[in-house]
């Protein structure tokens, strides 16, 4: 098991190795540290939720380095501990939690420490629609499965696997998900710890 959670976080880091370096992306070099270093402990336990259901519909993308990522998430999925985020807890509906998920791979409280970098995948079922949240921390965003629609104030775009997508520290955003379902690699750096919040609710 650990050896296949390392090779997730290897083939993760080699996806990231794979993009155009883009300058406005300074925090992917402290991710690539964080992911290089990370050790996965021998022992994880699997927490199910009801999100992984939708992982049978999810198709590989055809980009050698978006699959080599997917095709190892899901074959682990099953054996991952999936979570909330504890404060949309009876604030986001039964719907979405019950078809939302993720897997926080490096970070506070997660598979591998960390105390200033956050690494994670996670899932969402068709059509659902994730609203105005911001945090702390940085966030890189890419699309391996799905085509969701990203907004903030000023942009909303429309995404493919491979897609990047940046959040500044406490810019708001939201997403909607399309008719397949959305899996997101995700990277926080900076204030990692404290989680997301729904905008308003904090
Ligand atoms: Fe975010």
């Amino acid at each position: 098991m650990a050896g296949a959670i390392d090779e997730l976080l290897r083939r993760i880091a080699a996806f990231h190795r794979s993009r155009p370096v883009v300058p406005e992306y300074p925090m992917v070099a402290e991710v690539l540290e964080a992911l290089d270093a990370a050790s996965s402990p021998t022992l994880v336990e699997a927490r199910y939720l009801p999100v992984l259901r939708h992982l049978e519909a999810v198709a590989l993308s055809g980009d050698e380095s978006v699959d080599a990522v997917l095709e190892e998430f899901l074959s682990l999925a099953a054996s991952l501990p999936w979570i909330h985020t504890a404060g949309y807890r009876g604030v986001l509906s039964q719907e979405f939690h019950d078809n939302y998920g993720y897997v926080q791979l490096v970070g506070p409280k997660s598979i591998v420490e960390h105390r200033c970098v956050r690494v994670g995948i996670a899932v969402w079922g068709p059509n659902l629609h994730y609203p105005s949240h911001h945090h702390e921390a940085e966030e890189l965003y890419h699309v391996l499965a799905g085509e969701p629609c990203f907004s903030t104030d000023d942009v909303r775009r429309t995404t493919k696997p491979g897609d990047a997508v940046h959040h500044a520290p406490w810019q708001p955003h939201q997403q909607d998900f399309g008719a397949t379902p959305t899996v997101l690699l995700y990277c926080w750096t900076g204030a990692v710890v404290a989680d997301a919040a729904l905008v308003g609710a904090d």
